[in-house]
């Protein structure tokens, strides 16, 4: 799907003035959720103690939103003058037998004026060399970036993305998307114009004991795998100075154990951090669900309900979700019977949770 830059810089300025007005509130409440009207707000504030708001607020919002991460580098190359970078890997990311192509990325971003800096959780663009059937520039195509600020080097001039090649067959024929096609088969030291970086939906809590789940389908594994290495990889952790003491708990779901992405680092990270790391697969072509389907996130979300709302009531705790768009349906199913369980509605918890910051979607 090629989507727009400019939608997105639109999008986040008419957000500005509503923001603003937001800020006042927020230095006052510094809670998501100001006005309690039932038990499932009770239940999302129940370990928060907020501080008492004034008697008569003029106009109190329902709902302040958090205000962290101002400093976010954005948009710091557009489409009309890019970044040219040079690759310095390309590699698969599959084992022998997997389904389809997926590989890892990685760009050199050094020499650039301005720097192209990012931070865990945003997307960069890529506009794939050549022409589209009009003759004109190809659009820009929107990737998860898979790497820390600090890259994968640690040297902090690079960036990773985790990239699925787009197949399907249309009138007998096999259809390659276009940029998907044009990255997994690019070469190191070849040239690639990047734009961004964008997005601020996916990015991290500030606080080292947050919690963290993680719902992501095949390549949606890319903001996680940045968010794992921020908490785990030692090298990180001595650079970044942040000492992550939360739990984090990544539901994966892949259709082959040989499509599991990263999973080495990932059964590393739970042997090294078992008391904050949990790693729970869906391996739908090779494990079925309770109803003799196949087995997907969201059947082991369900599988772990008591444990996982037992987590959301923590008002640290803050969910992540990235892959399929077509998840989100079954995801929000399985929570609502989840909810249920705890005597919670779902239907008026995830707004919540959303307007407090905690809910975060990136599906494409
Ligand atoms: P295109 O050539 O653009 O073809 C896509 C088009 O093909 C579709 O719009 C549709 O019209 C058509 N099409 C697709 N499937 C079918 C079908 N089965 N039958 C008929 N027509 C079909 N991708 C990743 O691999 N990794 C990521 O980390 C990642 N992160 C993303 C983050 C965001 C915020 C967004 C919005 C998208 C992300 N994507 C990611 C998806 C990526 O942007 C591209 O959409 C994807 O790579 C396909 O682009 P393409 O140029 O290869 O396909
Ligand atoms: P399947 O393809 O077996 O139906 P990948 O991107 O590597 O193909 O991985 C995506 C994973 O998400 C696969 O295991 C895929 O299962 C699974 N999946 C497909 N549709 C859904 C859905 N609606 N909800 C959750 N998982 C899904």
């Amino acid at each position: 799907m090629a989507y727009s830059e400019a939608t997105v810089l639109a999008g986040g300025l008419v957000h500005i003035p509503i923001l603003i007005g937001l800020v006042g509130f927020f230095q006052k409440f510094h809670l998501g959720i100001t006005k309690k009207t039932s038990k499932t707000s009770e239940a999302l504030n129940k370990s928060a103690q907020p501080p008492k708001p004034p008697e008569k607020p003029s106009s109190p919002p329902k709902v302040v939103k958090k205000t962290a991460h101002q400093n976010v580098p954005v948009n710091t190359y557009k489409p009309k003058s890019p970044f040219e970078s040079t690759v310095t890997e390309n590699y698969s990311l599959l084992k022998e037998g997997a389904i389809g192509r997926v590989n890892h990325i990685t760009f050199d971003l050094s020499g650039g004026n301005p720097k192209l800096e990012y931070i865990e959780g945003q997307s960069i663009g890529i506009i794939p060399a050549g022409e589209d059937a009009k003759g004109k520039p190809h659009k820009i195509r929107l990737y998860s970036i898979a790497s820390t600020k600090y890259g994968d080097n640690f040297k902090k001039n690079s960036v990773s993305l985790c990239v699925r090649q787009l197949q399907y067959e249309k009138d007998g024929q096999t259809i390659n998307g276009v940029c998907s096609t044009y990255l997994c088969d690019i070469k190191p030291g070849e040239k690639v114009k990047i734009t961004g970086p964008v997005g601020k939906e996916m990015l991290l809590p500030d606080d080292e004991d947050a919690n963290i789940i993680m719902l992501a389908t095949g390549t949606g594994i890319a903001p996680m795998r940045a968010y794992l290495r921020k908490m785990f990889e030692p090298t990180e952790r001595q650079k970044n100075n942040w000492d992550f003491k939360g739990k984090a708990w990544l539901f994966m779901g892949a259709p082959k154990t040989q499509n599991l992405l990263y999973d080495e680092d990932f059964e590393n990270y739970k042997s090294k951090f078992p008391e904050n790391f949990r790693y729970t697969k869906a391996i739908s072509r090779e494990e079925k669900n309770s109803k003799g389907g196949r087995m997907y996130i969201q059947d082991r979300v369900l599988e772990n309900a008591g444990e996982l709302f037992a987590l959301i009531e923590n008002p640290k705790t803050h969910i992540y979700l990235c892959g399929l768009k077509g998840m989100e349906p079954g995801i929000d199913e399985a929570m609502i019977t989840a909810a249920k369980a705890k005597g919670l509605n779902w239907s008026e918890l995830r707004p919540q949770l959303k307007k407090a910051g905690r809910w975060h979607v990136e599906t494409y």
